[in-house]
């Protein structure tokens, strides 16, 4: 190790890329230095608060020159948000890092050769495109400069970074639907003057804990879902009735009531407040119905080019069998059901399997099924496998911690020629893929989508043939 990179030194550094989460990378006589809220191209003068094997950890102290590719965030709350931490980087250099950062899991740690990315797709609307946010209620805000404004006790809005506790008072966030500005004012607005408490998570008093707000990309219904700590409906009525003033056509307000400790927008219960318990979005020829505690793509735009990579590499000429293993609410399964003989969607969440049977009923898809079943453990060993005919592809869409190892040594019981292994966190999914390799599959083609713009996520879709 370097004898001056020392816990407590400062030193001048050039920024020369962003790790895999967006901190800085930076080298100091070849000791890799991590560097929080850097920019590619930057030269700092960092404070090292951190020494680890191999690397060590550091903020910045000044920034002595700035990066070529610096931009002005347009969001206010850019310092104190941890939401969007890429903002202020000219969005084809966000690109260029994310390709990067792939190439660097793929070919340095994960050991795999000849590694391309053949495909890029950016986002054409780099703002405005979440179509659901989840905001905290909070009698601890952040505020800049340690600014109080007329109401010291509430706040409305994202965490503070690391800061459990603390939440940033959100006015105007950039990358959420336009309505959702209007919301989060007209609910914080009636909040305060009607004296509805927040929640408080380490005295567990307070009642407003969630505001979860979704909106169909495609369709405009609008679903406001309000978490609360304890169940009591006709505390929200003056919320209630200034949402419905303002967005008469609301498609749907929910109450969820989470009365645990944990941190969660959703709840053991949910009430029904005005119109339906669900919204929906239309993603290619395909209507989804989606309730409160579902998951679906938050990207709705990038979800259909998303849907139409995993279409291409699955190339369907019409006779083929397909798994789609992690199917959330089936979104993959229906948006393909009708280019394919049949399709078998697999998830954990009852819930979401009903939404996904729901959702195949109301598009008229008939060959569709799908199956709630705990993937950690349903098909070890082969087990389960011959009940369902053999598939000729597999779609992997797994949460972040990759598939499971009891499911992954499982996949080379099911024959299938095709693997398309979707995914958000390209580090698991190489670490996957290197067993796939290793049992015969070939890694034959990688698309990134680009499904978050401004923010340090991931989504990578990979062809593995046999
Ligand atoms: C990234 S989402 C996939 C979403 C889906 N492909 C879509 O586009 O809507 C991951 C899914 O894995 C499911 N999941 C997580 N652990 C699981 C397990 N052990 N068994 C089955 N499903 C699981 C989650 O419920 C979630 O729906």
């Amino acid at each position: 190790m370097s004898q001056s990179v020392v816990k407590g030194s400062e030193l001048k550094l050039k920024i020369e890329s962003l790790a895999y989460g967006g901190k800085g990378v930076a080298r100091h006589q070849n000791f890799v230095i991590f560097v929080n809220n850097a920019l590619p191209g930057e030269y700092v003068l960092v404070f090292i608060y951190k020494i680890r094997s191999g690397y060590a950890e550091a903020r910045v102290i000044e920034t002595l020159s700035e990066s070529p590719y610096n931009v002005n965030p347009k969001c206010n709350h850019f310092s104190v948000c941890g939401g969007c931490s890429t903002q202020n980087l000219e969005y084809d250099e966000q690109i260029k890092q994310k390709i990067k950062q792939v190439e660097d899991i793929y070919i340095r740690q994960a050991g795999i050769d000849n590694f391309i990315i053949e495909n890029v797709v950016h986002a054409e609307n780099q703002y405005h495109y979440r179509n659901k946010m989840e905001f905290s209620f909070s009698n601890r805000p952040w505020y800049l400069d340690g600014e109080e404004k007329n109401n010291p006790k509430f706040a409305l809005g994202l965490h503070v970074p690391r800061r459990y506790d603390k939440i940033v008072d959100i006015e105007e966030c950039h990358i959420q639907d336009k309505d959702f500005n209007k919301i989060l004012d007209l609910v914080r607005t009636e909040a305060i003057k009607n004296e509805i408490k927040p929640y408080d998570n380490k005295t567990n008093n307070g009642y407003l804990r969630h505001l979860m707000l979704r909106k169909g990309y495609y369709t405009e219904e609008l679903m406001v879902n309000i978490v609360t700590s304890y169940e009591n409906p006709s505390k929200l009525k003056p919320i209630i009735n200034s949402i419905i003033n303002h967005f008469p056509n609301i498609q749907s307000i929910v109450n969820n009531i989470n009365t645990r400790k944990a941190d969660v927008a959703y709840g053991e219960k949910e009430i029904n407040l005005h119109g339906d318990s669900f919204i929906r979005e239309r993603l290619g020829d395909i209507t989804y119905e989606i309730s409160a505690n579902s998951f679906f793509q938050t990207n709705s735009e990038q979800a259909v080019k998303l849907f139409e990579t995993v279409q291409h590499y699955l190339d369907l000429k019409g006779d083929e069998i397909i798994f789609d293993l992690f199917c959330g609410t089936g979104s993959i399964s229906l948006f393909l059901a009708k280019l394919t003989k049949e399709i078998y969607g697999f998830d954990v969440i009852k819930s979401a399997i009903e939404d996904a049977t729901r959702n195949s009923v109301i598009n008229g898809i008939g060959n569709a099924k799908f199956h709630k079943v705990n993937l950690d453990t349903y098909f070890k060993k082969g087990r389960n496998i011959e009940d369902y005919p053999t598939p000729d592809a597999l779609i992997i869409d797994p949460p972040r911690s990759g598939v499971h190892k009891n499911m992954l040594k499982s996949l080379p019981k099911f024959k299938a020629n095709k693997i398309v292994y979707v995914s958000c966190n390209p580090t698991t999914q190489a670490r996957d893929i290197v067993r796939l390799i290793h049992w015969g599959w070939k890694l034959q083609s990688m698309t990134l989508v680009d499904m978050f713009p401004h923010t340090p996520h991931i989504e990578t879709v990979a062809l593995l043939k046999k």
